[in-house]
């Protein structure tokens, strides 16, 4: 890597799949470096000169298909878009996914896959020797989470400490918060319906690394407690891509856990807004809190350009 000299040299694993693969070290050095490049994008602009990646999407996607499209063409790399949005192209129906992995890794320099299965992107990582990056699947969405910390780390300085709340669905996006939160040192209390709460062994390998750490995380079902007092209180869809047949009954039984004036009246009066996005208006969050005064959407937005540039840079 010709440019390995301008940073700190982060050593990672070889893939980012779930964002537990990362020490509490590595993850503060990422977000160092995050910032970094949103700083000083000109010096990174040949990280990845000469390098292809290929882009697999079984799932729609605005942000994370233009951020990694961009950042990648904005280090000097080139992108290969490999769409398997419809049914009829299907990722593992023409050829096995490790037969798909096998073949990659001859042409290009790294995968990142967004999927409905966790499975299909262990069984890449398996079959390939190139990095693979999760984008988002059933269970993780890695990319997320980093940016979202960053953005706080921006707004508050150290995260050690740092109250956030997550309200709604104990899903994706949730699982890898609780990943990070874990290993940044932050207090996440998660509140969500009894039937939908994170999985058990997200959170024992949460709660395992909070103990190192002296992060908390905390589970409820109460969302006027995970909020009260909170500086961040984030939220989620009830109903996220791969499960929509349930979105009538998940509607119903979330509609307790809207994040509305009165929810956010019960935070820090400093308190940010947060949401990974696509949002539901109506639903998850009210117009008024998600386009009001205290929302940092599109900073979380934005700032997945800037943490996926780091794990690039750091990966290939
Ligand atoms: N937050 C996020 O991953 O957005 P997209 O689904 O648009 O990529
Ligand atoms: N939990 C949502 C996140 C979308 C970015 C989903 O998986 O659909």
């Amino acid at each position: 890597m010709t440019t390995s000299a301008l940073v700190t040299p982060i050593s990672l694993s070889n893939d980012l799949l779930t964002g537990a693969e990362w020490t509490p070290a590595h993850t503060l050095d990422l977000l160092q470096l995050s910032a970094e490049i949103k700083a000083r994008p000109g010096r990174y602009a040949s990280s990845l000169t000469g390098r292809f990646i290929a882009l697999i999407f079984e799932k729609p996607s605005l942000r994370t298909r233009v951020t990694f499209d961009v950042g990648i063409q904005s280090m000097g790399g080139s992108v290969v878009f490999l769409d398997h949005t419809q049914a009829s192209a299907s990722l593992g129906a023409r050829e096995s996914i490790a037969d798909v992995a096998r073949n990659l890794d001859r042409w290009v320099h790294g995968i990142v896959a967004r999927v409905y299965k966790q499975k299909v992107l262990e069984e890449m990582a398996a079959s390939a020797t190139i990095p693979v990056i999760n984008a988002l699947s059933d269970k993780f969405h890695p990319c997320q989470a980093l940016a979202d910390f960053f953005t706080l780390e921006e707004k508050f300085g150290s995260l050690r400490g740092f109250k956030l709340a997550y309200v709604g669905d104990g899903n994706n996006v949730c699982h890898s918060l609780m990943y990070l939160a874990a290993r940044l040192g932050v207090h996440l209390r998660i509140a969500t319906p009894h039937d939908y709460k994170p999985e058990p062994e997200v959170v024992a390998d949460s709660k395992r690394v909070a103990k190192e750490t002296k992060a908390k995380i905390e589970l409820m079902t109460d969302p006027q407690e995970a909020v009260a007092g909170a500086q961040g209180v984030y939220t989620d869809a009830w109903t996220s891509m791969g499960f929509e047949s349930e979105g009538a009954v998940r509607s119903a039984v979330f509609a307790p856990y809207q994040v509305n004036h009165e929810l956010m009246a019960l935070a820090d009066p400093n308190a940010v807004f947060m949401h990974c996005l696509p949002a539901h208006r109506g639903l998850e969050v009210t117009p008024e809190v998600l386009d009001g005064p205290q929302s940092v959407v599109l900073d979380q937005s934005e700032n997945r350009m800037y943490v996926q540039k780091a794990i690039l840079h750091t990966l290939f």
